[in-house]
């Protein structure tokens, strides 16, 4: 069975990208079939696996597909062994209205990837930092919310809107989202303000799972300035260990081991 995951924050900068792009390696690598749908108008996850390739997809790219004016099989790239692309462009941020007024407008990106869901196990969409018709497709086509957050007070209170938007997401176009947890990135010991906010944040919302916490790690921004994986760039470093346990988190709650 596949898994749809969408990894969301309305909040920039808080990982999205970072936690898309390792996750669906290192899940790749552990034998799964990974599909990775970007459909941030910036198209950094794009560009991270396939860098400057991405001025061929003009045309064939996530928007394209959502507008049917292109076919999702001939539109994925593979990036490598069990690692497929849906990919972003610079004009998808064009497309946008397009699709606004397009008819089934919240269920383009599910209708679009259901025809290929059977040849993956995992689906994972990057979404953009804003609370817009691709983040609504995303949780519409999705089974699963994973939301990396960073532990200032805005974005621990900040949660409160994805909530929202979930609940929203629930009673209008899909019932069945859940909430597979909560990621806190960038996390370092040295202030104990992030241990007080991670604190708060079990408090404040103690239904949410909260999951593996990913450290601060320049290694992440080198490597993303790469366009590599952290199992590329640093492998068993700190943040390469992190991730290799949140992906055995994931698993472990996706498929029940
Ligand atoms: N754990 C970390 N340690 C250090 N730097 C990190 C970490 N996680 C992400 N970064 C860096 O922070 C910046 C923002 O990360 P990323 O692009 O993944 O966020 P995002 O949520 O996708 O942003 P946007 O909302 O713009 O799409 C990047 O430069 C990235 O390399
Ligand atoms: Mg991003």
């Amino acid at each position: 069975m596949t898994v749809v995951i969408s990894v969301a924050n309305q909040k920039g900068g808080v990982g999205k990208t970072t936690l898309t792009l390792n996750l669906g390696y290192s899940l790749a690598r552990s034998g799964r079939r990974v599909l990775l749908v970007d459909v941030d108008p910036q198209f950094n996850l794009t560009f991270g696996l396939i860098g400057m390739d991405v001025l061929k997809h003009e045309e064939r790219n996530v928007g394209t597909v959502m507008m049917r004016e292109a076919d999702v099989e001939e539109t994925i790239v593979e990036v490598e062994k069990n690692l497929h692309l849906l990919p972003s462009h610079l004009n998808l941020s064009a497309k946008e209205i397009e699709i606004i007024n397009a008819y089934n407008r919240e269920r383009r990106l599910q209708k679009a990837i259901n025809p290929i869901l059977p040849d993956y196990d995992y689906v994972l969409i990057d979404n953009p930092p804003s609370m817009g018709i691709f983040l609504v497709n995303s949780l519409t086509a999705s089974d699963f919310v994973l939301i990396p957050l960073e532990l200032s007070y805005f974005g621990v209170i900040g949660m409160q809107l994805m909530f929202n938007l979930m609940a929203m997401i629930r009673s209008e176009t899909n019932e069945s989202l859940s909430l597979l947890g909560l990621v806190p990135n960038k996390f370092t010991r040295q202030t104990k303000v992030p241990k007080t906010r991670l604190r708060e944040l079990r408090e404040t919302y103690p239904e949410a799972p909260i999951l593996t916490t990913i450290p601060k790690a320049i290694a992440l921004e080198k490597a993303q300035a790469r366009g590599m994986s952290i199992f590329d760039y640093e492998p068993g470093g700190r943040a390469a260990k992190a991730f290799e346990k949140l992906t055995r988190e994931v698993i472990g709650l996706v498929e029940g081991e």
